[in-house]
């Protein structure tokens, strides 16, 4: 498979770390030098399955394509108001597609884990566009009054159309169980059978250990995504990380002794926005002609579970 259009979109409400600062205890500096993070763009007004429908149609629009013609839909997503049904299929009515429609949560590696899936079905061969639609909403995950959590996450959706063709070389993918370092928890529904005490819990996160299983993680899918394709890391151009945080970009691209320009970033602007934020930033890179044929491509991505995934590709457009 190849991509043939990504698109993406924001909400509308800048939220500055001087912002923050007014109603929690934080600074600029302090939110800078720990994360990179300037700003990020946070729901007030939207829904998230508008944004999704206008990420998508702006990637169906560049793929030159109609919403009729996919043939799937898959939507990684982390959380919305709906428990059910699945994001993906208030999407296929709102664009006027009529495919199979699925979500998965894949925290915020669910954009590889979406493309891995992508890629099988295209190999049982009776695919010809699909739509792989990331939407995030993680400023309703966090709590607000938590200056550890609230000023890491931004909110938005990006998408790509992948069309049969050749473009993806390798994919690997990684799950490493574990519900202590990065986890949610939601109270369900009172039932008479049951009699027990149920968290309902904002995100909690412990830091420095995500920080370490993220650069491990990405380091080593790397690695292995070029070991499987015989590609030099000095022959990658572009290496688009998840946009959790500056520093683990940095420590990545340090271990890797790979050149600063190879390592694009927009975290600064947008924040963390889980699974979104590699198609958002290839939306940006792509629309500002900052990626020509040929260029090798690698995506590497980690987040809850422990979900950790990355690939190589080659950008055919
Ligand atoms: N403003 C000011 N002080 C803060 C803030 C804040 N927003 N948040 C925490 N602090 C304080 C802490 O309370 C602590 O104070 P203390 O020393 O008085 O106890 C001090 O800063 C240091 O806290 P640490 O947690 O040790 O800070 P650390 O240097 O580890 O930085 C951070 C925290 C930025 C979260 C870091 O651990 C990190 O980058 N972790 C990676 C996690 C990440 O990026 N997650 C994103 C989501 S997960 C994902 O996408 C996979």
């Amino acid at each position: 498979m190849k991509i043939t259009g990504t698109g993406s979109a924001s909400p509308s409400l800048t939220v500055s770390n001087d912002m923050l600062a007014t109603f929690l205890d934080t600074s600029d500096e302090w939110i800078q030098t720990r994360t990179g993070i300037k700003t990020r763009q946070i729901i007030s007004t939207e829904q998230l399955k508008d944004l999704a429908a206008q990420a998508s149609t702006n990637a169906i629009q560049q793929a030159g394509i109609k919403a009729e013609e996919l043939d799937y839909i898959i939507c990684s997503n982390t959380i919305n108001e709906y428990v059910t049904p699945a994001l993906s299929c208030i999407l296929q009515g709102m664009l006027g597609a009529t495919c199979p429609c699925i979500d998965l949560n894949g925290a915020c590696a669910g954009f590889i884990y979406a493309l891995d899936m992508a890629d099988a079905l295209f190999k049982r061969g009776n695919m010809e566009h699909i739509l792989v639609i990331c939407a995030e909403e993680p400023s309703r995950m966090v709590d607000w009054t938590k200056r550890d959590t609230s000023v890491l996450f931004g909110d938005g959706a990006a998408a790509v159309v992948l069309s049969k063709g050749e473009g993806f070389i390798s994919f690997k993918l990684s799950t490493i169980s574990n519900t202590e370092a990065l986890y949610q928890i939601r109270k369900l529904q009172d039932t008479p059978f049951i009699n027990k005490e149920e968290e309902d819990s904002a995100l909690v996160m412990k830091g420095q250990d995500v920080f370490k299983l993220a650069v491990n993680c990405s380091l080593n899918d790397i690695k292995d995504v070029l070991k499987m394709a015989d590609v030099k890391a000095t022959n990658v151009d572009h290496f688009l990380l998840h946009q959790a945080n500056m520093r683990i970009i940095d420590t990545v691209m340090k271990y890797m002794k790979q050149s600063e320009k190879n390592f694009p970033h927009n975290v600064e602007r947008y924040g963390n926005t889980s699974s979104a934020s590699i198609p958002m930033l290839l939306d940006e890179l792509n629309r500002s002609n900052k990626l020509k044929t040929g260029q090798k491509l690698v995506f590497s991505a980690f987040g809850a579970g422990f979900t950790t995934g990355a690939c190589l590709l080659e950008w055919t457009k």
